[in-house]
């Protein structure tokens, strides 16, 4: 029987919810934990491993190396900082950029040919730039993206229309950040059309801007009050590891490359896409309002704009390396 092997890149606040969040659902049997602070890693490791005793099935955590990664099926790669209270998640992306100058000639190096699915901030960005490195298979990389922005829409639309949230189709687009944007003609409530649902009820607190500015605001809320976040996005992480474990060929707005669908092409950003065991196995195309393409255009634009500059940034950091040698 083969073992579900994940190798976690990045065992701060982020990583290590993911590791546990991996363990208590049940959806790794092995889990390497690297880190560039190896005590760190070694510390989160034995942190999972005393749970296991009352997890439901065991799990081997261990702080690992990038050889540890040859036979790995799935990559975690959550390195890197998470945005200041009063910083965007693009302004992370020189930090970031750093971070991933020492981890991505590692991993090119490990051998590790199985799915990579990236947290580290700027989401699209940051996935675009390691395709891009790695010259990875497009299908076999992706970023939880606005799967969490998903659930925080989905969260407060539940709670508006006072229907529970799995009853809802209501995905982010975009950018996983503040250029997402929400189809909002395309919105299902039990297979409705939101606005049809709306009228039908008689609902009148329902504003779709401010519906969309609580969301991208909730992360921040999260950040300010405990300074990281952590339990959606481990959360987010395992849903997209299940719907690749299990082969469930599920819809998850996800980041992934895009290839000419919604007219972008050479980015990754986040639309419904049907996730299965081999990866990002088809992308589904909405009809969208003219209006509604504006936006994901622009969102889309921010991101292939920041790409560029993380292409840049590469260049300096390679520069500043030889010089220092
Ligand atoms: C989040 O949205 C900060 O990107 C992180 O939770």
């Amino acid at each position: 029987m083969k073992t579900r092997k994940i190798g976690i890149i990045g065992t701060g606040h982020v990583g290590s919810h993911v590791a546990f969040a991996l363990a208590t659902q049940g959806e790794a049997d092995e889990l390497v934990l690297i880190d560039i602070d190896q005590n760190k890693a070694v510390a989160q490791a034995l942190d999972v491993t005393d749970a296991v005793s009352y997890l439901p099935h065991q799990v081997t955590a261990y702080a690992g190396d990038y050889a540890d990664l040859k036979d790995a099926d799935l990559l975690v790669i959550s390195a890197g900082p998470l945005p200041a209270p009063d910083q965007s998640r693009l302004e992370t992306l020189g930090a970031t950029m750093e971070v991933l100058a020492d981890i991505l000639p590692q991993l090119k190096k490990s051998g590790f040919s199985g799915i990579i699915v990236s947290i580290s901030n700027p989401a699209d960005v940051v996935a675009t730039y390691i395709q891009d490195y790695l010259d990875y298979p497009k299908h076999k990389i992706l970023s939880t993206g606005c799967v969490l922005d998903s659930a925080r829409l989905q969260s407060r639309l539940a709670q508006l229309l006072e229907v529970n949230r799995r009853s809802l189709v209501a995905y982010c687009f975009g950018e996983h950040g503040g250029s997402a944007m929400v189809p909002w003609s395309q919105v299902r409530v039990g297979g409705q059309k939101l606005a049809d649902f709306i009228a039908a009820t008689e609902k009148k607190n329902i504003h779709y801007a401010a519906i969309l500015d609580e969301t991208k605001e909730g992360g921040y809320v999260v950040l300010r009050g405990k300074g990281s976040t952590e339990f959606g996005i481990a959360s987010s992480l395992v849903e997209v590891v299940r719907a690749i474990f299990h082969d469930e060929h599920k819809v998850l707005p996800a980041s992934v490359y895009l290839q000419g669908e919604y007219g972008q092409t050479g980015i990754f950003t986040s639309v419904p896409a049907l996730i299965g065991k081999t990866g990002v196995e088809k992308i589904i195309q909405w009809e969208l309002t003219n209006k509604e393409k504006t936006a994901f255009d622009y969102s889309c634009q921010v991101i292939r704009d920041n790409y560029l500059k993380a292409r840049e940034l590469k260049i300096l950091a390679n520069t500043v390396r030889t010089k220092n040698q």
